[in-house]
């Protein structure tokens, strides 16, 4: 399941790395090689505990494998441990970040930027709003009802008055409703999410830009799932036209670590406006000696940063292009048709009921069941007696409005329906959607358990 024949790559990188060090007095560090293996082996036997998620018949949650080259120059970037913070911490690694910082800006459409690197799509994020607190006049933060969670939790700890906007039936945020808002309210900023957490659904950004355009407000893009669906050339056209309009947005956020093959620990949040760096102007009486040009701690939040995720995306970046039409892309466009596939496949069974389309690479359904509860239930057993059959799901409780709308035939028993979810975010995925689909199937024809 593993790729164990690269790790030789390794240990020569590691000589060429030493080379540049070899002016130094020899130096051997002390590591006690038996207690090493004997650690490394129970690390091992303990992480046997977790489902299977580089594995195809893992289609559960959003996760992804990090890429091989990614993994290796993570580990590579280790023996060197450099910090971000400052260039006095990390000189190679703190150019690598900005220079894969600007292509993710880049693939964004945006002609400037500020942008770093940071622990992922919550830091992200937490620092796009409050780059938008210090940059507006007061007035509401509102994203929709299926933007994820941070956003709200985010505005607590900023202090800012959150409210969220309701969704149609495709689990975009509702344009009637927010201008109800705007023209209620004073709003400050306006979220969108390029792809939600639970649905894939993207908000129309095209449209919400030209009600800036009319009431005048921040808009930050949440793309810390969807973010890389940038480059792919088969999306429905709505879906396309809102992420036309990302290059427009005063504020980005990606997350390498979801779509872009790396290590946990690797979001990305971009600023359009290189002058927002001023809000960051802090003292750090211990750093920033070391060069006059700009050290990345001094645009970010978080002090240390792991120099090794910027080597670890630099170099996943060298090995795929992020362009139109590359491998990347096509990965993420193959993603995209997987689960347009496994849709048509649900929307055609007898034991399941269907979402909506997918918009990205998230496909969610539940089961076909005189009513909610009964369908709640079976939803439940298919999860698990997939599971028994290794192939991993997940499950989303889908709230009334939106289960109303996309089941009308479901008894309204119960305010939620249980639904099977499915991220189908890895390459294989494609080619392993028979096996997929024959598993579904066997777990929807076992009789229910007593
Ligand atoms: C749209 C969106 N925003 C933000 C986050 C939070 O990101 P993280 O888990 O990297 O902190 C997620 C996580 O799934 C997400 O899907």
């Amino acid at each position: 399941m593993f790729e164990r024949n690269a790790l030789r790559y390794l240990d020569e990188a590691l000589v060429i790395l030493e080379q540049g060090f070899q002016e130094l007095p020899k130096f051997t560090p002390a590591v006690q090689p038996e207690r090493l293996h004997a650690v490394l082996q129970e690390v091992a036997q303990r992480l046997q505990d977790n489902f299977p998620y580089p594995h195809p018949l893992y289609a559960g949650q959003m996760l992804k494998p990090p890429h091989p080259v990614a993994q290796l120059a993570y580990m590579l970037a280790q023996y060197i441990n450099p910090n971000n913070h400052a260039l006095d911490g990390g000189r190679a690694s703190s150019a690598m970040e900005k220079e894969a910082v600007a292509n993710i800006a880049r693939m964004f459409g945006y002609e400037t930027h500020l942008g770093h690197l940071c622990a992922g799509g919550t830091v992200a994020n937490l620092e796009a709003l409050w780059v938008a607190r210090q940059a507006c006049t007061q007035g509401l933060v509102l994203a929709s009802e299926q933007a994820h969670y941070t956003h709200a939790r985010m505005c607590e700890v900023l202090q800012l008055p959150f409210q969220s906007v309701v969704v149609d039936a495709a689990g975009r945020m509702d344009m009637n409703a927010l201008e109800g808002i705007l023209k209620r309210e004073r709003v400050a900023t306006v979220v969108a999410t390029l792809g939600t957490t639970a649905l894939g659904a993207v908000d129309p950004l095209h449209e919400i830009m030209q009600l800036r355009e009319r009431y005048g407000f921040r808009v930050h893009v949440d793309a810390a799932y969807g973010g890389y669906f940038m480059l792919a050339d088969n999306l429905d056209g709505t879906t396309r036209a809102a992420f036309g309009a990302a290059a427009q947005a005063d504020s980005i956020v990606v997350d390498p670590h979801k779509h872009g093959l790396q290590p946990y620990g690797c979001g990305c949040v971009l600023l359009r406006n290189p002058s927002e760096g001023r809000f960051y102007r802090h003292e750090s009486p211990y750093t920033y000696f070391t060069s006059a040009e700009l050290h990345l701690g001094e645009i970010s939040l978080e002090c240390s940063r792991p120099g090794a995720a910027a080597v670890a995306l630099w170099a996943t970046q060298r090995f795929l292009p992020m362009m139109p039409g590359g491998e990347f892309a096509r990965d993420i466009e193959a993603a995209h048709r997987t689960a347009l596939r496994l849709h048509r496949h649900l929307a055609d069974s007898e034991h399941y009921l269907a979402g909506p389309a997918p918009e990205l690479d998230i496909v969610v359904w539940t089961m076909a069941a005189p009513s909610r509860q009964a369908a709640s239930r079976r939803a439940q057993a298919v999860f698990d007696g997939a599971a028994r059959r290794q192939l991993h799901l997940a499950l989303l409780r889908v709230p009334n409005q939106l289960a109303a709308a996309w089941w009308p035939r479901l008894a309204r028993d119960a305010e939620t329906v249980t639904a099977l979810r499915s991220c189908l975010m890895k390459p294989e995925h494609a080619e392993w959607l028979p096996r997929i689909i024959e598993r579904l199937e066997t777990a929807a024809r076992e009789p229910p358990s007593a």
